[in-house]
């Protein structure tokens, strides 16, 4: 249904992409974003921001502000400043580094003790396991492993994503931004 006035409602939408150095993140939101894909890393400094505008359903357009935060920044002191104001995150391990799975639960504490929304809930959170391209390390959990793990640290979902190959991307972030929408 079209609203009375005829006009769309326009959201704005802040998410987060925290994860460890080199799993993807930037690769996640170009893909995203610009539908682009390149091999060679360049480290983030800071923080890289993307906006994707959505044309959700007939009656919303949803501008999606992406904040793609270095993964050296989890040793910073900025992370605060970056999560503020932010409705959902993505957390990225890379499916080839087991480490980068082990840092995921850091993330996700360091997120939910730095950001709330209003009513004070915790922020819908996704995450992805990039890479899927690659042979798996089978340092990484899964099955119902995985399962009990996403219980525990309270995530909303989990997707297996490749920049590389465009898997799992766009269902990810649809399913994040209909999670995001149930609170607003
Ligand atoms: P920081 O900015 O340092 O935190 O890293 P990042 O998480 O943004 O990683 P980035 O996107 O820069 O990717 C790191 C490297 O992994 C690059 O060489 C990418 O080309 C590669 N890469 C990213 N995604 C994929 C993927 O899905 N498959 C494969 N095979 N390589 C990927
Ligand atoms: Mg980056």
């Amino acid at each position: 249904l079209l609203r009375s006035d005829g006009k769309r409602r326009e959201k704005l939408y802040k998410v987060l992409v925290i994860g460890d150095i080199g799993v993807g993140k930037t690769s996640v939101v170009k893909r995203y974003v610009h539908r682009f894909f390149s091999q060679q890393y360049r480290a983030t400094i800071g923080v890289d921001f993307a906006l994707k505008i959505i044309n959700w359903d007939q009656n919303t357009v949803i501008r999606l502000q992406l904040w793609d935060i270095a993964g050296q920044e989890r040793f910073g002191h900025m992370t605060r400043v970056y999560y503020k104001d932010a409705v959902g995150a993505f957390i990225v391990f890379d499916t080839t580094r087991g480490a980068t799975f082990d840092a995921v639960a850091k993330w996700k504490k360091d997120l939910d003790q730095k950001v709330e929304l209003p009513d004070g809930k915790l922020v819908p959170c996704v995450l992805l396991g990039n890479k899927c391209d690659q042979p798996r390390d089978s340092q990484t959990p899964e099955g119902t492993r995985m399962d009990q793990f996403l219980k525990e640290n309270e995530f909303s979902g989990f997707f297996e994503t490749s920049a590389k190959e465009n898997i799992g991307i766009d269902q990810a972030a649809r399913f994040l931004l209909s999670k995001i929408i149930e609170n607003d």
